[in-house]
Parts: structure tokens; sequence; C-alpha cells
């Protein structure tokens, strides 16, 4: 009997692994477009796909391929299915997630892409998709000097990498200004501004690749995070505290030479114009108590304007940033915690604060988030529209009897678009409220006897 279960299941992994191939190889993309903007150091690129199913059987699901080199540099792929024409477009978000295919020519690596229905022979499709690509921008010369501006290249493919075949298609690139030193020149291909046309070409057929570089002008801020350190306090007397542990890199050129300031200070245009001294932190509305220090003391170059729907905090590291130059600090501030605690409808508490880095246009390379919840919390659970590395530690502060329970997740390689809600739950029972005064009444009496003892004693030896 179980000889039988297994050679039937074996039967039937065979039949859907045969479907499945079948489906990645009966769909063809009608046309695509893709608009790649390279005017920040986070590339981000779009992609409009017309997909039709050509085979015989209905397809659930496609493939998006990107090259070894994207792979590894992939912040997020979203897609979104467009419906209806013109002005009465709804967009409907798709389930993606990174797969694997046997036979992967070239390491490609793949994300599939559920429909929301399967498409049936004959249909057609609209997605849009949007990929995140991190320190995909190489600087070109690899040092400069602090009065020269900031080149790098870029390599991608002027057709997109595709496990099926495309008919017709176009990829525009976005630079940040006119200063193009040089790009690949795949026919039809052309320039104009501060953008650069590949295509349309016809009919390509499935992994076509055709390698381009592209070496340009961007002095736009490259703000990396190498490690970053968000612990989120929850305290049931009334606030959430937050407490953010920076370093900070300039992952451009590296810079050479001596650093001037009278230059830097005086020639602002031309001197230093890769390098950065400003930042911007998106904080949660009604945020209080905010400080900005670093490991000499406080820095009170910030000015804090807080807002009704978000607060901005923009502050001065002790001196500008230039390729491979790095600063720590910390930034830390209060919210009130009604507007990030709830309760849920089964009774939980739960609470909904935004994931990411506060840092605008800023990639990190490994953000943890510790979420400190309060004594006497127990079943944590954090849910989260994507995939984080998740373990719980405890945490003794003063006067915890049996510790905190603390929610620790970790993601690497974060990008802003990584900043949306999640949640963590957990049970409490209002009775551990009680406990840390409990222990100062406690501690109080102790004191108290304590003392009685001794003046007790003190008397006895008075007395002798
Ligand atoms: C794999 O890469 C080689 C060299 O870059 C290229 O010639 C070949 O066509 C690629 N194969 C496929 C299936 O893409
Ligand atoms: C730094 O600022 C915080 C908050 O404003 C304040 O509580 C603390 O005393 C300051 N520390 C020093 C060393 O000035
Ligand atoms: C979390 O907060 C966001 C807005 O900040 C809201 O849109 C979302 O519905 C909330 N999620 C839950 C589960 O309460």
């Amino acid at each position: 009997m179980a000889a039988r279960i297994g050679i039937f299941s074996v039967f039937v992994a065979v039949l859907l692994s045969i479907s499945a191939f079948s489906s990645a190889q009966d769909l063809q993309i009608v046309n695509a477009e893709r608009r790649i903007d390279l005017s920040s150091h986070i590339v981000k690129a779009f992609l409009t796909l017309k997909v039709e199913n050509i085979g015989k059987d209905p397809a659930a699901e496609m493939l998006l391929a990107f090259p070894p080199t994207q792979i590894k540099n992939l912040a997020m792929v979203q897609a979104l299915a467009i419906t209806g024409k013109k002005k009465k477009k709804t967009y409907l978000p798709l389930d993606v997630k990174p797969t694997e295919q046997p036979d992967a020519p070239n390491d490609t690596g793949y994300y599939r892409v559920t429909f929301i229905s399967p498409l049936g022979p004959g249909e057609t499709v609209s997605l849009e998709v949007l990929y995140i690509l991190t320190h995909s921008l190489e600087p070109f010369p690899v040092e400069i000097t602090q009065s020269e501006s900031q080149l790098v290249y870029y390599h991608d493919s002027a057709v997109i990498l595709s496990p099926y075949h495309v008919k017709q298609q176009t990829t525009f690139i976005k630079t940040p200004s006119t200063r193009v030193e040089s790009f690949t020149s795949i026919e039809p291909a052309n320039r104009a501004g501060k953008e650069i046309k590949y295509g349309p070409y016809e009919n390509r057929a499935s992994y076509s690749y055709t390698p381009v570089i592209i070496h340009f002008e961007n002095n736009s801020p490259f703000a990396v995070v190498e490690e970053l350190v968000r612990e989120i306090e929850i305290s049931h007397w009334g606030s959430l505290q937050i407490t953010e542990n920076y370093r900070l890199t300039h992952g451009g050129a590296r810079h050479k030479g001596v650093f001037s300031r009278v230059d830097y200070q005086s020639k602002r245009s031309v001197s230093g114009a890769s390098s950065f001294n400003a930042l911007l932190a998106v904080l949660p509305p009604r945020v209080n108590s905010v400080y900005y220090r670093d490991e000499i003391g406080n820095i009170s170059t910030s000015h804090l304007r807080t807002g009704f729907r978000k607060s901005e905090l923009e502050f001065e590291p002790r001196y500008p940033l230039f390729g491979g130059w790095s600063a720590t600090f910390i930034i830390g501030y209060r919210v009130p915690l009604e507007d990030y605690l709830f309760e849920a409808s089964d009774g939980r508490r739960y609470l909904n604060f935004t994931f990411g880095c506060p840092l605008v246009e800023t990639i990190v390379n490994k953000l943890t988030i510790k979420v400190v919840l309060p004594e006497g919390s127990k079943d944590p659970s954090a849910v989260l529209p994507f995939t984080v590395n998740q373990e719980l530690q405890v945490k003794y502060s003063y006067l915890d009897i049996v510790g905190r329970t603390v929610v620790v997740l970790q993601k690497d390689n974060v990008v802003p678009t990584h900043n949306v809600p999640f949640q963590v739950y957990y049970t409490f029972k209002p009775i551990y409220m009680l406990a840390e005064p409990f222990m100062l009444v406690s501690a109080f009496f102790l004191v108290f006897v304590a003392s009685l003892a001794y003046v007790h004693i003190d008397l006895n030896i008075v007395r002798k």
C-alpha cells in the first residue's frame, strides 16, 4: 500500500513538473516597456508587460528572470495586474516569490508571479513590475579628489532577460544629469537630455541578453547604512521609546587627497559635489523627546518639524561625508503608545509600526529591529509582508522580575520601499502591570525593614 502511494505521489510530482514546465514555455511577451531610473544610488526599474498565453492549457503563473549580477543586489520585486481600460484602470497586487528553476541557463535567478486567476489559452494580461537594485552603480574612477564630480558605471542588457519570447520591447534609462560620458549603442539607440532609449527591438528569443554599459555623472548622496539597530520598547505606562543606532557610510567613489574645509565651505557648488552633510529622517507624527548624539555627546545641529502626517528631523554629522568615510550616531525619540498599540478582535494586543529605515533614499545593508515587549507578555508573533529572519531574546532592565521578551527581526539589503507597516501580536495579563509597582513597594519595604533593623541594632550597641 505504502509503495503504491509512493509511486502515485511520484507520478503526481512528475505530472506537476511537466505542467509547470509547459506553462513556462507557453507564454510570450507581446509588448514590454522598461524604465530604469538611475537618478539616485538606488536603481529603480519599472516594467510594463503584456503577456499572452500561446499554449493549450491555462497558465497560473509566470517567471521574471534576472542575471546573477542583479539577483544578489535585488532588494525588492513587486508586481501588479492592471485590469480595465484607460481611466478605469485598477491595480491588483500579485504574489511574487523568489524561485529556482532546475535548468536555469547561466545562473539566471527567478521570481515567480502568480496571476489572480489562471490565464486561459489565447488570453492576455497586463502587468506592472517594480524592482529595485542596490549597490549597482560602480564608481569609476574609483577614487576622486574633493574638486571632482563622481562618475559611475551601470551594467545591464539592452533587451530584457526573459524565459519567454519577447515580440516587441523598448527600454528607457534616466540619468541624473545630462553628463553621460559614454553608453553602449545597440541599434536603434539614442540619447536626448537625461534619457537614453534602447529599441524598439522586435522578436527576441527567450534568454536573449545584450550587455550595455553606461558611464555617467551621479552626485546624489550615496548614503549606505552598513548597520542599523532599531530598538522599539513598549511600556504600558504610555509611550513607545525608539532608539536607533546607525553606522552610516558614503558608498561612492573613495575620497583621495586632503580635505580642505575652506574650499568645501567657500566653493560648495564645485567642491565636494558628491559628498553630503545634511541628512533627513522621516519620523512619526506626534514624536517627542527627540535626541541626536554620537560617541562624543549630543549634537545640536538638528531641526525638527513635527506635522500632522509625519515629522522631519534634519541633522548634520560632525563632518561632511566623502566617499569611504563613515559616521556612527544614535537617534532617539518617543511617540504616544495609543497611536501604535491596539487590541485585536481576539483580545491580543499588537504593535503596528513602520519597518525599514527613517533616513530618506538610504540603503541599509543590515537592519535589525528589536521590539521589546512589556514584562509578562506571551506568545509573540510578527506579521510582515516580506520574509525576515526572526528570533526571540530576553532583556532585563531594572525592576524586571522575569525579563522582557524581545522580538528580533533581521533583514539585509533594505530600501525605502520596505518602510511599510508591520505588526507584533502578543498576549498580556494586566496583572503584570502591577509587577513594577509591587517591586517598588517591596523595595521600599525592604529598605524600611533594613533601616529599622539597623536602628534596632544600633540601639542595642548603645545600650551595651
Ligand atoms: C550564456 O552566456 C554565454 C556567454 O556570456 C552566452 O554566449 C550564451 O548565449 C548564454 N547562454 C544562454 C542560454 O543565455
Ligand atoms: C542630551 O540631550 C538629551 C535630550 O535632550 C538630554 O536628556 C541629555 O541630558 C543631553 N546630554 C548631554 C550630555 O548634554
Ligand atoms: C497599521 O497602520 C497602517 C497605517 O499606519 C494602517 O493602514 C494599517 O491598516 C494598520 N494595520 C493594522 C493591522 O492595524
